[in-house]
């Protein structure tokens, strides 16, 4: 790994014409990871903090303490803030979908819970947050399937999405409202996604945006099918972000590889070179592009330790594990 002394560029300045730079944290990291966000990152994305089971993991229990630091820092430090996430499958406690007699709640109760929880969380993040995955993962392509099969389908039926939509956008008409999932632009999800987006907006649901998580390997990242991807997207009229960012620098295509000890050379190059091919993809259709963030900041922390496989080490991000930039990191800013 090449060092230089020269202090290095900041991420978010080199961005400032494209589009902001973000990272997905937890109160400790914007402790341990500090002084790269205030340098390198324009907005915030609470890792885990804003999900249904830390903001209200029992009924009528609203906590947000630990949302509101993040939220606190990067008001301190002029960040944005992306809300991550009002529906989703998991991070989900059971009550919301348990009737008083133990059986299951009906439809009508379950969305006064969702109404509650979404206009309460709204209502305490609205004119901090500015934008919101509303919904999170809600295809499913397997089975000839189309939505996937959640507590929130079974208890409410299709129109689940349009709901959840509707009512944030009742809670906070000024914030930008994002369908959020992963592996968007593989063919058959991608299809299914633009049906379900088409679908929305021939009912006036007020969704505005495309989240594209965007989680990736060395292995499979397809820069001329993600660009395809967030045309598409975008030909609906929608804003496009990606929202969660990281690039695995195992090869898993065939299974799981064995764990490292250390990132080799030659693969950092190539993860370098990625890096740098999707950087100018995305500086080229920044037109359509209103926000980029990684699922982390520095490679001493990232999920990537413990998915596939727990305890496996992997280097994913633009800064090493102790916290200096990686040779991607120069080729990302350099390329600006
Ligand atoms: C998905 C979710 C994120 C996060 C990641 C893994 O992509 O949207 O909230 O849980 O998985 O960390």
């Amino acid at each position: 790994m090449s060092r230089s002394n020269q202090s290095p560029a900041s991420l978010q300045q080199a961005y400032a014409d494209f589009f902001p730079v973000g990272a997905a944290v937890s109160p400790e990291v914007i402790e341990s990871h500090g002084e790269l966000l205030r340098r390198h990152f324009g907005s915030l994305t609470c890792e885990n903090d804003l999900k249904f089971a830390r903001t209200q993991p029992e009924e009528g229990t609203f906590t947000f303490e630990r949302s509101d630091r993040i939220i606190a820092f990067a008001r301190e430090h002029g960040m944005k803030v992306r809300g991550h996430t009002l529906v989703w499958h998991q991070a989900l406690p059971d009550w919301p979908f348990v009737g008083g007699d133990g059986a299951p709640a009906t439809r009508r109760s379950v969305l006064e819970r969702l109404e509650e929880h979404i206009h309460t969380v709204l209502a305490h993040t609205r004119g901090d947050v500015y934008c919101w995955d509303v919904v999170n993962e809600a295809v499913d392509e397997r089975n000839g399937g189309f939505l996937r099969d959640t507590p929130w389908l079974q208890a409410v039926g299709k129109d689940y999405l349009d709901m959840a939509f509707r009512f944030a956008h009742e809670a906070d008409p000024d914030a930008a409202l994002f369908y959020n999932d992963c592996h968007t632009d593989a063919p058959d999800r991608h299809a299914l996604i633009m049906r379900l987006l088409r679908g929305m907006l021939d009912r006036g649901v007020p969704v505005h945006g495309m989240g594209m998580q965007a989680h990736s390997r060395i292995d499979n990242l397809d820069v001329a099918r993600l660009r395809a991807a967030i045309e598409d997207f975008a030909s609906l009229g929608l804003q496009v972000q990606i929202t969660e960012f990281d690039l695995s620098l195992y090869r898993d295509v065939g299974g799981p590889e064995e764990a490292l000890k250390a990132p080799p050379a030659g693969r950092l190059e190539e993860q370098a070179r990625l890096y740098d091919e999707l950087f100018a993809m995305l500086r080229d259709v920044s037109q359509l592009v209103t926000g980029f963030t990684f699922w982390g900041v520095a490679d001493d922390r990232t999920w990537l330790d413990n998915f596939p496989v727990k305890g496996r080490k992997n280097w994913p991000l633009l800064f090493d594990e102790r916290h200096e930039p990686k040779d991607a990191f120069r080729r990302v800013v350099e390329g600006a």
